[in-house]
């Protein structure tokens, strides 16, 4: 339908194309994960909200872990909070881990311990949007509603070669009316699943492989050759760069550390002290506004950089190691050994620095070493 907005996806071509990858995955689909199948909807959770902006070999090593330590969902719910953040360290957007308690504890409280089976019920567990609902529901239940992730998303613009935009909300209208007219009701859960597969292994964003695809006589973009103009993604605003200049204060071999409370990325998690600002500022600059705050501590090289691109951010850290001595004071925080600190969550940043502090017998040898 390039160019045009109307749907053309009338109902012989809907059928066509549910049947041909409801077809294919019967007969060619051998993607293997742990969750495909899976009918019990806390275990299928599990997994969608450690996928969500994760890929699927990074978070498997963290579903494993999730369901060995936490088999059902009132374990999860008693869980110790820091020890929770601590085995999703490395995952990033550790809101998901924050919500995940939170919804555990609501289905205990609320729910008796059993996941609520209503689309509308899972719908309101906090850290659930509309595609994760509809993927627990549909996998666990056979519900009949459509999920929509990049995978659909990038059959469906092909296929149709459509142009709306997946970041406006007119595009993910679209996407969603047209995902739920292609969904076989009675085979929700398997259609599902099947065409996210399709997405993932056939469909690819990059080296697509059409000549093997099941949809190729029909797909616009295919027949077009013009696979790489979809699906159509609005130019990102610039990302917010901040940069976080740590302060890695050492007395007595051990290191301050602080919770993150504010309502900002990495709550919940444990950092080094830290000034932020908007751009780079010089050492120098730093070391002015240390003294302003009356703090008896002055910066000098940088011991270790390195930037992290988040969604909507890029955070560029700097770290500076600085030995002070026992009368130091001026910044909040817990003193511990880097083998105690180290058993907190942090964010990614600060975690691999505090990972490569030189110590010995745990206790910090005022080095800094590469491991
Ligand atoms: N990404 C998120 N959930 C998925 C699933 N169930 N299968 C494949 N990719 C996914």
């Amino acid at each position: 339908m390039i160019g045009k907005d109307k749907y053309s996806t009338n109902l012989v071509t809907t059928n066509w194309l549910s049947n041909k990858i409801m077809a294919w995955n019967d007969e060619e689909n051998t993607r293997q994960m742990p969750w495909k199948g899976e009918k019990e909807p806390y275990f299928i959770w599990l997994s969608e909200i450690i996928l969500q902006q994760t890929r699927v070999e990074q978070g498997l090593l963290y579903y494993h872990r999730f369901i060995y330590y936490f088999p059902n969902v009132r374990k999860l719910a008693a869980a110790d909070e820091k020890k929770l953040m601590k085995l999703w360290e490395g995952l990033g957007y550790y809101s998901r881990c924050r919500n995940l308690h939170k919804a555990a504890k609501i289905i205990v409280a609320d729910y008796h311990g059993v996941f609520p089976k209503s689309y509308e019920n899972i719908l309101k567990l906090p850290g659930v949007g509309p595609y994760t609902a509809a993927a627990i529901s549909s996998f666990a239940y056979n519900e009949p509603y459509a999920v929509v992730d990049g995978n659909v998303v990038r059959v469906l613009s092909r296929f149709f070669g459509s142009y709306k935009s997946i970041n406006n909300t007119d595009g993910k209208r679209w996407f969603g009316e047209v995902a739920q007219r292609l969904l076989p009701k009675k085979k929700a859960g398997v259609y599902n699943q099947a065409i996210m597969d399709l997405g993932a292994v056939i469909c690819k964003p990059r080296k697509p492989q059409c000549e093997i695809c099941p949809l190729h006589n029909k797909c616009v973009a295919f027949l077009l050759g013009k696979q790489q103009e979809f699906p159509v993604k609005n130019k990102r605003i610039r990302k917010k760069q901040r940069w976080f200049s740590f302060l890695i204060l050492i007395r007595d071999g051990k290191v301050l550390i602080q919770k993150r409370v504010d309502n900002d990325i990495w709550k919940g998690l444990y950092q080094f002290p830290v000034y932020e600002t908007s751009s780079f500022v010089p050492t120098s600059q730093l070391n002015r506004r240390i003294s302003k705050d009356g703090l008896q501590i002055k910066l000098g090289k940088v011991a270790f950089s390195a930037s992290q691109e988040l969604t909507h951010q890029t955070i560029h850290g700097r770290f500076y190691v600085l030995l002070v001595t026992q009368s130091f004071k001026g910044i909040e925080g817990e003193w511990l050994t880097p083998r105690a600190a180290a058993k907190r969550a942090f964010p990614k940043m600060p975690a691999i620095f505090l990972n490569n502090l030189g110590c010995v017998n745990g206790k910090f040898d005022g080095s800094f070493s590469k491991k």
